[in-house]
């Protein structure tokens, strides 16, 4: 971002000379060898960025700030209410606690493209594991904590890490989230085993040891060696996120370091309006692309103070923690999913604990993670008094593909809309057919190829995976799967999925991957999962299963299994609450569920009876039974 750009001018500039202006942004790092260029089409399934620059991503993280004499100032801030703790912890500390973790994994053989497994709660621990993996330049993949054994197992083999990180437990509002027996569960589960497994010992409950297989986190930390950056390629990854797919196997999403510490670094000052020393605070976790980007990577590669906290928007103790927490470390922007606006506007709907704390030093609050319906956009604006800006993106992305931007000067509010595309990403809406539609006509969502450094580059271990899942609906542009505008002035509306992704409380959640484990209930014969509309988690799922031939089953008592099934096969984070029995499933002539309709169904919209179903008298049966 040049000094005073305005937002067209910067589109202008990238948009004239891509490779100058993203060399410019790269120019905001320490490059152990600077790239020559900024990008080589030749490489990878679209083309590859920085393709000669080697970087160390901690090392801009956190060295980088220690050596310009900032090692005093406060790196991040952990706020736990469900633990009554708070602690800042110091550039220098952050340092000197990574680089001896590092240390510690290096001594028990970790190196360079080996993976680390994290199945972390909310603490420090969580971040400082992720850098020191980024310091040795071993791969991380952090598990989400609300996932179950099995979840954890099918990650396990598929990144086929060398050592796990993990604590003995989480803490949810109200109750105790064991993960260590969580985690055994899990490795038994899984073909691959790890090397060796640090487990970070918390007072709330502590663990039993497997010998010889686990370690504890606090003393391998202590007597670690601290250890120096390990110099990695810009394409090398940095991390492998795994999120939902149209099936129940989940995506490894791949990303590099030297485009990701380039864009976030950047988008720190463009998108968010901060720089060093600014206290940031992304109410997210660790656990989702969200807190890898906003909690961890971005605010310390900008040098500024970020807030950690474990807890949640209502509950802990009460819909005021959030203002609390602005308050006291002085916020200066929130960044949160509209689902946690909305669970504090039910309890709060005056905003009179808001009214409570001094907010003075919060200038915005920023939006993710789904789409923000415009009462909560307008509602939030009003309580707090700041621009309220909505921004889409994706695991996939990795930043923000459209936003509103502090550093160019926010737009004119629009609430419903995630604002204009982030230069570096050319967006459009296209028809079925591949043509795009006029301005201000719905359509899918695509971006032109290349994708901006940072995006993901490819699937870990699936690379025909990314190219049919991204690259072959629309030749020569990566389909995002949601679908939406583009208006007459630029701005984005995005409506929602095209695929059987539903989103509930800002979390991705495959409606395949709950239907796969409805269908292994012995009782179930077939079954369709949709996402119904929810007014406090956007969406919530909704599973209608059809009985085997003879079974006879009492439909509240098997709605508790199914229930208990998947909480056990997938976790709690699926909030799988509802399932209803039907006699038969609506579908076309050719097999295909018209979960579409289903779901008009679920939430009382007009349907229009398709041309293809093979029997137009299941949908009123359906609706019978979902009205009962
Ligand atoms: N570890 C273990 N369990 C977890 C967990 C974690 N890290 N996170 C959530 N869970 C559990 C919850 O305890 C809950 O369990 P329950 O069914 O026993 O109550 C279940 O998973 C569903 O969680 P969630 O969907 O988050 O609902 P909730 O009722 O606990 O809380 C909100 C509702 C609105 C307060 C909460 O969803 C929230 O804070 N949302 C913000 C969303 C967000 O940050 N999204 C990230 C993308 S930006
Ligand atoms: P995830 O990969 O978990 O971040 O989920 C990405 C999906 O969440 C996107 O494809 C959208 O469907 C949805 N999403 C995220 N942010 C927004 C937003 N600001 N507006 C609309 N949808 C959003």
């Amino acid at each position: 971002m040049a000094p005073n750009e305005g937002y067209d001018a910067a589109v202008a500039r990238w948009r004239k000379d891509p490779d100058a202006y993203w060399l410019e942004a790269a120019r905001g790092l320490d490059w152990s060898r600077a790239p020559s260029r900024a990008f080589d089409g030749s490489m990878g399934l679209f083309g590859r960025w920085f393709p000669d620059g080697v970087l160390n991503t901690c090392h801009n993280a956190l060295d980088r700030h220690v050596a310009a004499g900032r090692g005093a100032q406060t790196a991040i801030i952990y706020d736990s209410p469900v633990t009554g703790t708070i602690r800042r912890f110091s550039y220098a500390e952050m340092l000197d606690r990574v680089s001896r973790l590092a240390g510690a994994l290096a001594a028990r053989g970790v190196a360079k493209g080996d993976r680390v497994l994290l199945y972390m709660p909310m603490v420090p621990e969580a971040a400082i594991a992720m850098l020191a993996c980024a310091r040795l330049g071993a791969i991380h993949s952090v598990v989400f904590g609300g996932f179950a054994a099995a979840e954890v197992a099918a990650r396990i083999d598929d990144a086929t890490p060398k050592a796990i990180i993990s604590a003995s437990c989480g803490i949810e509002p109200g109750r105790i989230v064991a993960y260590k027996p969580l985690l055994d569960a899990a490795i038994g589960m899984a073909a691959h085993k790890p090397d060796f497994c640090f487990i970070l010992q918390r007072e709330a409950q502590r663990c039993d040891l497997v010998a010889g297989r686990d370690v504890d986190y606090a003393e391998a930390e202590a007597a670690g060696a601290p250890h120096p950056c390990v110099d990695v390629a810009a394409t090398d990854p940095l991390y492998i996120l795994y999120t939902s797919g149209t099936t129940g196997k989940p995506k490894g999403i791949v990303r590099d370091h030297g485009g990701h510490a380039v864009v976030l670094h950047a988008s720190m000052r463009m998108i968010y309006g901060l720089g060093a020393g600014d206290v940031f605070w992304t109410a997210s976790d660790v656990g989702w692309v969200v807190g890898h980007s906003y909690i961890v990577y971005a605010p310390l590669l900008a040098g500024c103070t970020s807030v950690l906290f474990e807890g949640k928007p209502v509950g802990t103790p009460d819909a005021g923690t959030f203002w609390r927490v602005c308050a006291e470390h002085g916020v200066r922007v929130l960044f949160t999913a509209p689902t946690a606006i909305r669970a504090i506007r039910k309890e709060d709907p005056e905003g009179a604990l808001i009214r409570k704390y001094d907010l003075s030093k919060l200038e915005a609050l920023y939006l993710a993670g789904e789409r923000c319906d415009p009462p909560t956009a307008i509602w939030s604006a009003e309580k707090l008094g700041v621009p309220v800006v909505d921004h889409w993106w994706q695991t996939e992305t990795g930043w923000p593909i459209t936003a509103g931007f502090r550093g160019f000067g926010l737009f004119e509010p629009r609430p419903g809309s995630g604002g204009k595309p982030t230069p570096g990403y050319d967006l459009r809406a296209l028809d079925a057919e591949g043509h795009e539609v006029p301005r201000g006509t719905q359509g899918a969502l695509v971006l032109k190829l290349p994708l901006p450094p940072g995006c993901a580059p490819t699937l870990w271990n699936a690379e025909q995976r990314y190219r049919e899942a991204y690259l072959s609906t629309f030749p020569g542009y990566y389909d995002t799967s949601d679908a939406g505008m583009v208006d007459e002035e630029g701005f984005a509306w995005v409506m929602g999925r095209t695929d059987d992704i539903i989103n509930v409380a800002g979390h991705r959640l495959s409606t395949g991957a709950i239907e796969e484990v409805l269908a292994a209930h012995p009782d179930v014969a077939e079954c369709a999962v949709v996402g119904m509309a929810d007014a406090l988690k956007g969406q919530a799922p909704l599973g209608l299963v059809v009985l085997k031939a003879g079974a006879r089953r009492e439909e509240a008592e098997l709605a508790r299994e199914l229930v208990a099934l998947v909480r056990e096969r997938i976790g709690p984070v699926a909030a799988f609450k509802e399932a209803r029995v039907v006699a038969r499933l609506p579908k076309t002539r050719s097999g295909k569920i018209l979960r579409g309709t289903i779901r008009k169904i679920a939430d009382g919209e007009r349907y229009s009876v398709p041309p293809t179903i093979d029997d137009p008298l299941i949908l009123e049966e359906i609706a019978g039974v979902l009205a009962g």
